[in-house]
This record gives structure tokens, C-alpha cells and sequence, in this order.
């Protein structure tokens, strides 16, 4: 640097580029309030809103979307989820008297069943009609493996609650989990769909978190589906090409691979690892509520804990804030890089490159539907276009085919990804076993292909 000091200062551009303090976020992708688009675009789909470990004896009150409610057990044991304030003079709800059928107000002793209808009003006299007159506002809920999802959108666009392929498969042992991040959704699940920070955050920037295969940078594909969207990641590992699919339907649902895959023989139609949606608590709070899965053969390594995931945590690095802050700076993890782009991170602000064609892609199709919704209120479901079980692909596949002499890899490796993309699609028509087997099977075709190509 030059100690000249004509020429001190000459480069910095803090002065110049000040304007990035006063860009503002984007509202249309960002705020989930009531009556906002992306409030109204969440409010069409089933959510998951806390874990069935969280509900005790007494009221839980929790947020979402915006939204402050109350859910709880009643005494036969249903699942109430309700408005915060009671809708007699808004005492809240969690100092509510649960009883059998639903919750009572312990102000002046109004009682609600699970959809809000007052079903008594003791103080007021025996004429007394206003029960009929108003109710509190309530959500259907689904229990289901721990965790406990709403539909709060209007009751004539309920749709099914949609059941993944992935959500009760033989020998796979689900556990959920929650995790709060002080932060806007929409960085949480962008995460998800920006595959290149696999490379570096967790492998290269200070050590490997997952495992040492993450740190080549993979060739990455996106397809679309009629409903839904996945990409491939694809690397080589000596002999094998390791695709490795990651679904997203939007607004937060995503499956990714395992999570210490070890690619070093052939493996075909691996599951997920995780199945995870991001709930927004509010516009700068979020809940990551997820399952991970566990399966006989998924980790070798040994590297996973089901006993680490629950309430708050997981068994994966980095997920939380619940490191101290110097192991934080010194090693972050996803929480890190998600909290830290501020409460609400600022688009503006930021210079998306190549690599970014993930993040684009969603906010780009996320705006195409928050568009639409803004004039005709319709949006497309999953349950739109599949029956239950949905068919996903989230996993990994490994098919043993070494280096091709005199091609080139990158070019073969991509070739490769996009017949595996294909026959994941063709057993769409299937379910359960059936097709299992017929994916399998198309894969271990399509590797023995290879292996006959080169006989020939
Ligand atoms: S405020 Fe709830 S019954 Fe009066
Ligand atoms: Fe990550």
C-alpha cells in the first residue's frame, strides 16, 4: 500500500457505495403477514407449526405467519389450534382451562370447541345469544411422526394434506425437529436451492463438516416438474458418478441426500436425508421443522445421532445458534450464513453470480406465483397434480462408470445426470415398492450400459 498521501484513499469506495445502507427489502417475497401476497401464497398449503413434543397440559401459545394462536390437547386428546385472544374481551388463551372438547377462557369462563364455535358463555344470562353471534377463530390441524401441521387459508381451498413418498417408507426411522432462526424465511429456504455453498461453507472454508467428496464443485442441473422443481448435484469419486437430487416445492418444502453419503460403490435411488419445510413465524422469524430420516445403509461412516435431534437441535453441524460466538466466527454453519444476511436480507444488496442460478430461479418463480395469486387468488397445489403418495426424488444415486478414454468427463458426468433425472420421472406412474423396483432397476440398466458400451 502507498504511503504517498496524494494517493491514500484513492481505492476505498465505502463513501460510494453507501447507497446499500438505505436499499430496502423486497415486501412481495418477503412479508407473510395476513392479506400480504406471500402470507396469502403460505396460507394455501399445510404448514408444520410445532412439534407434538411441545404440547404439555397447559395451552401452547405460539406464532405463525404473523399470526399469535394458541394450540393445545384437549382431554380426549385432539389437537386445538385457535386465535390467541379470547374472542369475549381478548384475554389470551394461554391461561385457558383445558377441557374435554376444546378450551375454556378463564376470564368470564366463555368455552370453544377445536373450530371455535362458543359452546358456553356461564356468566352471561340463560337467553343470552351471543354465542351465536360470533366465534373464535380457529385451524384444522394434522398430527403426524411428531409433528404438527395447519391449513389457516380459506376452507373452500383446503387441499388434501399431502403425503410424500418419503413420509412412511418400510425400515426408516423418522425423527422431527425445530429449530427458530431470527431471520426472514426466505434466506432460511434459499439455503436449500444454492448448492454451490456445500463446496465451501462446509468443506473448504475452514474444514469438512459433512464429508470430504463436498468439496469438488458439482455440475448442477435443474428440472422442472408439472409440479415442484429438483436439481441434480454431480460429482466424480474415482470410478462412480454420484448424482445427488434435491426436490423443492415450493413455498419451503425440500429433500436433500444423505448427510455423510460415502460414494465408493454403487448405490441406487437413495432417500433423503431430510424432509423440511421453513415456517415463518413472522416476517424476521422462522422455523425450520423437519424429519430426518434414518435407514440401515444411509451412513456407514456412523456419523449421524438420532438422540441429537429434537426441540432446538439436530445432528447435523450448524444448524443453530447454539455455539458460542467465537466457535461461530471461527466455524460457522448454515445458521451462521442465513441469520447473518440481516433480519431481512436485502436483494439489492447483493450481486448474484453463475452460481446463484438456484436462488434466481426461485425468486423468480416465487414472484411468477405471488403474481398470479394477487389476481385471481388461485394457486396450484401438489395434491393439483399427484395422488398421495407424491412422488419425490430427494436422494442419492451412484452408478459405477469410470472415466470414458478420449471423453470428456464433465460432458459424460451430465449426460449421466440427465437419463438418471429421466428415470427417476418414468416411475412417477408407481408406488411404493412397485416403484422402488422399477427405478432400480432402470438405473442398474442404464449402469450396465455403459459397462456394454465399452465391451463393444
Ligand atoms: S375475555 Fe374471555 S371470557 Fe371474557
Ligand atoms: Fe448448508
Amino acid at each position: 500500500m502507498s504511503n504517498d498521501p496524494q494517493q491514500i484513499g484513492k481505492n476505498f469506495r465505502g463513501h460510494a457505495r453507501q447507497k446499500v445502507w438505505t436499499a430496502l427489502p423486497d415486501p412481495l417475497l418477503t412479508e407473510v403477514t395476513p392479506g400480504k401476497p406471500c402470507g396469502e401464497f403460505f396460507r394455501r398449503f399445510w404448514l408444520p407449526i410445532a412439534l407434538t413434543e411441545q404440547i404439555k397440559e397447559l395451552p401452547l401459545r405460539i406464532r405463525v405467519l404473523g399470526e399469535d394462536l394458541v394450540l393445545f390437547r384437549e382431554k380426549l386428546g385432539q389437537l386445538g389450534l385457535v386465535h390467541l385472544h379470547c374472542c369475549h374481551r381478548n384475554m389470551s388463551l394461554e391461561f385457558g382451562i383445558i377441557e374435554e372438547g376444546g378450551i375454556r377462557c378463564s376470564y368470564h369462563g366463555w368455552k370453544y370447541a377445536l373450530d371455535g364455535t362458543i359452546l358456553e358463555t356461564p356468566c352471561e344470562p340463560p337467553a343470552s345469544q351471543v354465542r351465536f353471534k360470533t366465534c373464535l377463530g380457529a385451524y384444522p390441524v394434522v398430527e403426524y411422526k411428531g409433528i404438527v401441521f395447519t391449513y389457516m387459508g380459506p376452507n373452500e381451498l383446503c387441499p388434501p394434506f399431502p403425503f410424500m413418498d418419503t413420509f412412511d417408507e418400510e425400515g426408516d426411522i423418522m425423527i422431527p425437529y425445530l429449530i427458530e432462526s431470527p431471520c426472514n424465511w426466505l434466506q432460511v429456504m434459499e439455503n436449500a436451492w444454492d448448492p454451490y455453498h456445500v463446496v465451501y461453507l462446509h468443506t473448504k472454508a475452514v474444514r469438512t463438516q459433512f464429508i470430504d467428496a463436498f468439496a469438488e464443485m458439482p455440475k448442477i442441473q435443474f428440472h422442472e416438474r408439472a409440479y415442484g422443481d429438483f436439481y441434480t448435484n454431480t460429482r466424480r469419486v474415482r470410478d462412480i458418478i454420484w448424482i445427488r437430487i434435491h426436490d423443492l416445492f415450493l413455498p419451503s418444502f425440500t429433500q436433500n441426500g444423505g448427510h455423510f453419503p460415502v460414494p465408493d460403490q454403487s448405490r441406487y435411488f437413495g432417500r433423503c436425508g431430510l424432509s423440511r419445510w421453513v415456517t415463518p413465524i413472522d416476517d424476521t422469524r422462522t422455523m425450520v421443522i423437519a424429519w430426518r430420516h434414518f435407514r440401515e445403509g444411509d451412513d456407514p461412516k456412523g456419523l449421524t445421532d438420532p438422540n441429537g435431534v429434537g426441540l432446538g437441535r439436530t445432528d447435523f453441524y450448524g444448524q443453530s445458534g447454539d455455539r458460542d460466538y467465537e466457535t461461530r466466527q471461527k466455524d460457522p454453519g448454515d445458521y451462521d450464513a442465513w441469520v447473518s444476511q440481516g433480519p431481512i436480507n436485502i436483494h439489492e444488496r447483493e450481486n448474484l453470480a453463475f452460481t446463484d442460478r438456484g436462488v434466481a430461479k426461485v425468486r423468480r418463480k416465487l414472484r411468477n406465483v405471488l403474481q398470479q395469486l394477487t389476481e385471481d387468488m388461485n394457486v396450484q397445489r401438489p395434491s393439483d397434480i399427484f395422488a398421495n403418495p407424491i412422488p419425490t426424488y430427494g436422494g442419492d444415486t451412484m452408478l459405477n462408470i469410470p472415466v470414458q478414454s478420449g471423453r470428456d468427463d464433465a460432458a459424460i458426468q451430465k449426460i449421466v445426470a440427465l437419463r438418471v433425472a429421466e428415470i427417476y420421472q418414468s416411475g412417477d406412474h408407481l408406488t411404493g415398492k412397485q416403484r422402488k423396483e422399477f427405478v432400480v432397476k432402470e438405473l442398474k440398466d442404464y449402469e450396465q450400459s455403459w459397462i456394454n458400451e465399452n465391451i463393444n
